[in-house]
């Protein structure tokens, strides 16, 4: 792959606003953001994620509300941004399932409302975190940015008809964006639950010898990747010029089974659990998927460094110190 120099520099002690700040990926992305002394604004509802993920610092300045609520938006946007982060999203396929309109008013509608109030205060690049599960499913196992989407969950229509309104909305108002479709994030604040990931929910069995319940044949494949580099792709993609209104896969290029996952995080916790099967869902179309990533080690020069093993040892280091039930 090639060497290329990054603009990562330009983005230190910008005004950012990062919505779903307190998720995930958000809480990592601003502790990577303070490092480059941003003055930080989140975004979040904290519907999804608990008090006491980011630290307490004064250049983190939290708004809790919810993206569609125009009250809290101008609020938020009393502010002017020279970047906007936006990850608040409902979360994700089977939840969106159970609820698509709920799905619909925040993953399109919010994403809208916040890409009007970015075009009104000319945000200078407003980035779209996108999902590869709008992907769907395809011939091929590995996803490229130019494949015909088939997106085959309200949640995976909801992230393209997002996308649809960057493009749109830059169009019609003249902001500039970038999306990143994301794959399979994992690592430290990525937390267990019923509507949430396989490795967070398999860490919790294993770390309590309850079954690991794989959810197929257990020879279906990710594109896992750790949220740090997660976050480094991110922000390569937010402050490289020629990303301007450009869509970027962000995964490793690699996939991994969920057998092997679990086996895996069995050997790390050294766990006496057991690997049951259960049925597919029926939302659940996708065998094999990784991700196509040349274009963004090409134009982002993004390179993810953190293998499996690693990645999940360090989330386990993450899990030893928190308390769930
Ligand atoms: N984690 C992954 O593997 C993955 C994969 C593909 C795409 N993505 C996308 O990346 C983004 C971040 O994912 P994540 O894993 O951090 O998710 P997350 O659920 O951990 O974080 C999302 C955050 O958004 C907040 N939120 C939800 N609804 C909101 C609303 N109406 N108003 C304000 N805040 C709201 C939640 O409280 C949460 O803190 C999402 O847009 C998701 O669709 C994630």
């Amino acid at each position: 792959m090639s060497q290329k120099r990054s603009n990562l520099s330009s983005i230190r002690g910008s005004t950012v606003l990062v919505t779903g700040g307190n998720g995930a990926v958000g809480c990592n992305l601003v502790r990577r953001l303070l490092e480059l002394s941003c003055n930080i604004v989140v975004l979040d509802d904290f519907s999804q994620s608990k008090k006491g993920n980011l630290p307490l610092d004064k250049n983190i300045k939290i708004i809790r509300g919810d993206i569609a609520d125009e009250k809290t938006l101008n609020k938020t946007f009393a502010t002017r941004y020279d970047y906007i982060f936006h990850l608040a999203a409902r979360f994700a396929n089977e939840m969106s399932v159970l609820n698509p309109i709920e799905d619909l008013r925040v993953n399109i509608q919010g994403t809208l409302q916040l890409l009007l109030h970015a075009a009104k205060q000319k945000t200078t690049r407003f980035l779209y975190s996108s999902s590869s599960s709008l992907y769907g499913p395809q011939k091929e196992n590995v996803f490229t940015e130019t494949l015909r989407p088939n997106p085959s969950t309200p949640y995976a229509v909801s992230k393209l008809a997002a996308e649809y309104y960057c493009s749109a909305i830059k169009k019609t108002c003249g902001i500039d964006y970038t999306i990143v479709r994301l794959s399979n994030s994992y690592g430290p604040f990525d937390p267990p639950g019923k509507f949430r990931n396989v490795i967070p929910n398999f860490f919790m069995s294993a770390m309590h010898n309850k079954h690991l319940t794989i959810t197929g044949t257990g020879r279906e494949t990710r594109d896992f990747t750790f949220v740090g580099d997660t976050v480094q792709g991110i922000l390569l993609a937010i402050t490289e010029p020629k990303a301007k209104n450009e869509t970027f896969n962000l995964g490793t290029g690699k996939e991994t089974s969920i057998l092997s996952i679990a086996k895996l995080i069995m050997r790390i916790t050294d766990s006496k659990s057991k690997i049951v099967f259960k049925p597919m869902r029926s939302f659940d179309h996708i065998k094999r998927r990784r991700m196509d990533i040349r274009k963004a080690n090409k134009i982002l020069g993004y390179r993810p460094t953190t293998s499996i093993q690693d990645g999940l040892k360090m989330t386990y280091e993450w899990f030893q110190k928190q308390h769930y039930d």
